[in-house]
C-alpha cells in the first residue's frame, strides 16, 4: 500500500506532514464559524507543524477589511477561541500568510480578482499551488460561489492532477431532498465528486472516528453487534445552549434539519454499518450509504407515529432562568419550529431487522451530552431473574462522544458481602486519563484531511440524498400540520414526556445520558 493511500488511523501524523503547497480561500471569512473554529484550527495545525511549508490563506467576504484588520481579527479569534494559548513565534510565522480579498459572492469580477491574486502568488513562489475553497457562508450563496468558481476557471485551476482544486461545503447541504439534489447537480457541473468535501463536523470528533476502531479492531464486540444480542440503540445529541443569536437561521431549520439529518444520522450509519472491505474512503462511505438505504420510511402519524417534535419553554439551565423559544429574539410569533426531535428508525437488513434505533436531539436540554448507547438484551431470567430480588440491568455499551469522551460498559456485579446481592456497575475508558485532555478539534482534522485529499470523514453526494430521503416526508408532514402535534418541554429538562412514548411502545426507556 502506498503512503498516500494509507488511512490516517493507521499512519498517524506522518502522512499529514506531506500536505501539498496550498492556498486556502475561505468564503464568509468575517463570519462566526471562521472566527470561532476555522482560524483557531489553522493556528493549531501550525503549532503542530502540520500546515504545508508553502501555505497561504485568503479570507473572502463582502465586508471591507484591509489585510492588517483581517490579521488582527484572526489574532483575536485565536486569543479567544483556540484550545491552545497564543504563541508569539508561531503567530509571527503564520500571520504574514493571511490576507483578505473583498468581493461579493454574486459578482464574477470579484472571483476574477481572486484568480489574479492566486496567479500572482504562484508567480512569486514560482510554483503551482493546490487551491482549497472553503464555503463558510449562509447556504443562500453556496450556488453563486460554486458557479463563479466554475465560470472563471478556478474549479479546474492548473493541469496537475496532484494539485487538483477542492471545495469544502458547510452544512446545511440543502433543506430537503429536492434542494440537496439540485445543489449536487450544480456542484457537479463544475467539480468532480473527488473534488467535493461536504462537511459534517461530527465526523471530525475523535470519539466518532474511534467508533470504527472500537467496532472493527476489537474482536469481542463484532460478534454481538446485531439483532441476536442488541435490544435497541439510542443516539442522543443534547445541547444546553438555546438558539442564541442564530434565530434567523434556526427558525427556518429546526432540530430535524439542523442536527438529526446530518450529525445523528452520521452517528447512526457508523454504528450500524457492515465492516468495510478496507479503510479507504469509498469503501467506508459505500457501507454507510447501504445502511441509510435500508432505513424504512417513517410512520407519519400524530398518535403512534415514529417521530416527536417539541419546543422549549422557559426554564432553568444550570440554575439560571432562560426564556422559552417563542421569547427568543428573532423568533416569529407564528413559529412552529421544533427545538427537539426524536425518531424511531427501523433498519431493514440482515443485521438489524427488529432492532429500533432511537435518535433524539434538542436545544436547552439538561446537559450538553452526545452519546451512542447500544443496549443489549437481558440474559435469560433463570439464576438472577426472579422477582425483584436482584438488581439486574441490561448490559449497555455507551460511546461518550462529548464531553468526557470515552466508552463505558454497564454490567452487573455481586455486591461484596455474605448475602448474594447484585448491582449494576460501570467499566470506564476515558480519553483524558489515557491520552491527556488536549485533543485536536474536529475542524483541525477536517481541514487537514481536505488539504491532503482524504475524504473519508466527509459526506458523499448519494449519502446526503439518502439521509434527506428519510427526513423529507416528515418535514412535509410537520409543515402541513403546523402547531398541531407540536409538544413542549421545559428548558433544562430531558425533553417532552411524549418522546417516552416512542420507546414505551416497544417496552424500552430512554436512558438518562451520562449515567
Ligand atoms: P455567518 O452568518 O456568520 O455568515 C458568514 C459570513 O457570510 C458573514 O460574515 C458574512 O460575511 C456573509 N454573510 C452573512 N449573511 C449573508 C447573506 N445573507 N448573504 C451573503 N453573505 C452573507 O455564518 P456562520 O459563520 O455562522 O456559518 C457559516 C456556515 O457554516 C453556514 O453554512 C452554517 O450553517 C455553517 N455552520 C456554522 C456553525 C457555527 O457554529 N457558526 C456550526 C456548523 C455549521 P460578509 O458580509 O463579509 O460577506
Ligand atoms: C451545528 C448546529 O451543526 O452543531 C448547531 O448548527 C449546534 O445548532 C452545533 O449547536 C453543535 O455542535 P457541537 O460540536 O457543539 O456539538
Amino acid at each position: 500500500m502506498s503512503e498516500s493511500s494509507r488511512h490516517p488511523f493507521l499512519t498517524g501524523l506522518s502522512k499529514h506532514r506531506g500536505a501539498k503547497p496550498t492556498i486556502l480561500v475561505i468564503f464568509g471569512a468575517s463570519g462566526d464559524l471562521t472566527m470561532r473554529k476555522l482560524i483557531p484550527a489553522l493556528y493549531n495545525l501550525s503549532v503542530d507543524n502540520l500546515l504545508p511549508a508553502d501555505f497561504k490563506f485568503i479570507g473572502f467576504g463582502r465586508k471591507q477589511m484591509p489585510n492588517e484588520d483581517f490579521r488582527e481579527f484572526s489574532r483575536k479569534s485565536i486569543d479567544d477561541f483556540s484550545r491552545r494559548a497564543m504563541d508569539a513565534d508561531t503567530w509571527a510565522g503564520l500571520e504574514s500568510n493571511f490576507e483578505y480579498h473583498c468581493g461579493a459572492y454574486d459578482d464574477l469580477e470579484a472571483f476574477k480578482g481572486l484568480q489574479n491574486r492566486i496567479l500572482e502568488i504562484e508567480k512569486e513562489y514560482n510554483r503551482r499551488f493546490q487551491l482549497l475553497f472553503y464555503i463558510s457562508t449562509p447556504p443562500s450563496v453556496f450556488e453563486p460561489i460554486i458557479t463563479h468558481l466554475g465560470e472563471c476557471g478556478l474549479a479546474n485551476h492548473g493541469s496537475d492532477e496532484e494539485l487538483i482544486p477542492k471545495v469544502v461545503i458547510e452544512k446545511p447541504f440543502g433543506k430537503d431532498l429536492e434542494s440537496a439534489r439540485a445543489l449536487n447537480t450544480i456542484i457537479a457541473k463544475h467539480f468532480r465528486e473527488e473534488q467535493i468535501y461536504r462537511i459534517d463536523h461530527y465526523l471530525g470528533k475523535e470519539t466518532v472516528q474511534d467508533l470504527l476502531v472500537q467496532r472493527f479492531a476489537n474482536s469481542i464486540f463484532e460478534p454481538i453487534w446485531n439483532r441476536e444480542y442488541v435490544s435497541n440503540v439510542q443516539i442522543t445529541v443534547a445541547e444546553q445552549l438555546g438558539v442564541g443569536t442564530r434565530a434567523g437561521y434556526y427558525d427556518q431549520s429546526g432540530a430535524l434539519r439542523d442536527m438529526i439529518q446530518n450529525h445523528t444520522m452520521q452517528l447512526l450509519s457508523l454504528t450500524a454499518m457492515e465492516p468495510p472491505v478496507s479503510l479507504d474512503p469509498e469503501s467506508i462511505r459505500d457501507e454507510k450509504v447501504k445502511v441509510l438505504k435500508a432505513i424504512q420510511p417513517l410512520k407519519l402519524k400524530h398518535e403512534g407515529g415514529d417521530a416527536i417534535r417539541a419546543q422549549y419553554t422557559e426554564g432553568l439551565v444550570e440554575g439560571k432562568r432562560v426564556p422559552g423559544y417563542m421569547e427568543e429574539e428573532g423568533v416569529p410569533a407564528s413559529s412552529f419550529t421544533e427545538t427537539y426531535s426524536a425518531l424511531r428508525l427501523s433498519i431493514n437488513n440482515w443485521r438489524w431487522k427488529g432492532v429500533p434505533f432511537y435518535l433524539r436531539s434538542g436545544k436547552r436540554m439538561a446537559r450538553r451530552i452526545s452519546e451512542i448507547a447500544v443496549q443489549f438484551k437481558q440474559p435469560p431470567g433463570i439464576l438472577f431473574g426472579e422477582g425483584n430480588k436482584y438488581d439486574i440491568t441490561s448490559n449497555v455499551m455507551v460511546i461518550r462522544v462529548q464531553p468526557d469522551e470515552g466508552v463505558t460498559l454497564i454490567m452487573n456485579s455481586k455486591v461484596p458481602g455474605l448475602e448474594t446481592r447484585t448491582q449494576p456497575v460501570k467499566m470506564h475508558f476515558n480519553y483524558s486519563t489515557t491520552y491527556g485532555s488536549n485533543t485536536p478539534e474536529a475542524y483541525e482534522r477536517l481541514i487537514l484531511d481536505s488539504m491532503i485529499g482524504d475524504s473519508t470523514l466527509f459526506i458523499r453526494g448519494d449519502e446526503t440524498e439518502e439521509s434527506w430521503r428519510i427526513i423529507t416526508p416528515l418535514l412535509d408532514f410537520w409543515k402541513e400540520y403546523g402547531k398541531t402535534g407540536l409538544e413542549h418541554y421545559t428548558a433544562g429538562s430531558w425533553g417532552p414526556l411524549a418522546s417516552e412514548r416512542l420507546l414505551w411502545e416497544n417496552k424500552h426507556e430512554w436512558r438518562r445520558p451520562g449515567n
